[in-house]
């Protein structure tokens, strides 16, 4: 393969490294819809990322979140999260990161995830491994929900319709606890190399997750929908995990999305 991760890692640092000027700035933020926020690094960092894909690979489609995107009717198409945890970003929370991932005729082939404060360099090629700042990594092997350690997220759109609270709940209940870090890729990463066992989120964006779905396949762990069909990028749903854990916590979800809770939530006294 053409050394398409080689570009990739390097245009996801110097967006990083643009990202991290302006995090130090405090740039103020905008909203482009309802609790929907967006900042001047966003757009930076878009620009940045398009035009040197561009330059890069002129025939490629680009799928970009702020809309900075090119069409084409290549095979290969590059998806963009050009900042992924905005609302961190917002708020000088140190916890979001930038992500690339390019699909060839409908398949993710390779991907990366830069979180700039920690210095994480997260990357992957399709059959070749994934990789935390060049060293190996793998999922972890933890067997039992009950011994887990996971992770979710809630869309800023539309969020008062989301049914999420019944799962955090439900899972919060019977795992060691359930982490919001407000980044989705940083989570998926998260899980492809053992700091969590597993992650799952309604309503994400094919350029929140195409790199860290890689990601984890490459280290040996397992994604899907929700209901446990076969993981789609424009799917409603992801559940994204170690492997050993995958038919115990979709078998957990079937029951929450039928209604039977293990833990009833608990009443506030009056
Ligand atoms: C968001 C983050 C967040 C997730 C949201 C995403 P953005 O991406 O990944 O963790 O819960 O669903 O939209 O908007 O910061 O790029
Ligand atoms: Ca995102
Ligand atoms: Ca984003």
């Amino acid at each position: 393969m053409p050394a398409y991760l080689e570009t990739a890692v390097e245009i996801a640092r110097e967006a990083g490294a643009l990202l991290a000027t302006f995090f130090e700035r405090h740039v103020p933020f905008e909203t482009k819809g309802e609790n929907d926020l967006v900042t001047e690094a966003d757009r930076a960092s878009e620009r940045l990322i398009v035009e040197r894909l561009r330059t890069h690979f002129p025939s490629h489609a680009i799928v970009a979140e702020e809309g900075g995107g090119h069409e084409s009717a290549s095979g290969y198409r590059w998806y963009v999260d050009p900042l992924d945890g905005t609302t961190n970003f917002a708020h000088s929370f140190p916890m979001f990161n930038v992500t690339l991932a390019l699909e060839a005729e409908g398949e993710l082939v390779a991907g990366v995830i830069f979180d700039p404060i920690k210095n994480e360099l997260f990357t992957t090629e399709r059959g070749a491994g994934s990789y935390l700042n060049n060293r190996r990594i793998r999922v972890s092997q933890t067997r039992k929900l009950t011994d887990a350690l996971v992770a979710t997220g809630f869309p800023s759109r539309k969020r008062h319709l989301n049914i999420n609270i019944h799962f955090y709940h439900q899972l919060g209940m019977q795992t060691h606890g359930v982490r919001r870090c407000g980044s989705a890729a940083i989570d998926l990463a998260y899980v492809a190399c053992g700091r969590l066992e597993a992650f799952w989120e309604f309503g994400l964006n094919p350029w929140d997750m195409a790199a860290g779905v890689l990601l984890i396949e490459e280290a040996g762990g397992k994604c899907s929908g929700m209901h446990g069909e076969p993981h789609r990028l424009r799917g409603p749903d992801l559940v994204a995990d170690n492997g050993l854990i995958h038919e115990e916590i979709v078998g957990l979800f079937e029951e929450i999305f039928s209604g039977r809770y293990r833990v009833p939530m608990p009443a506030i006294a009056g």
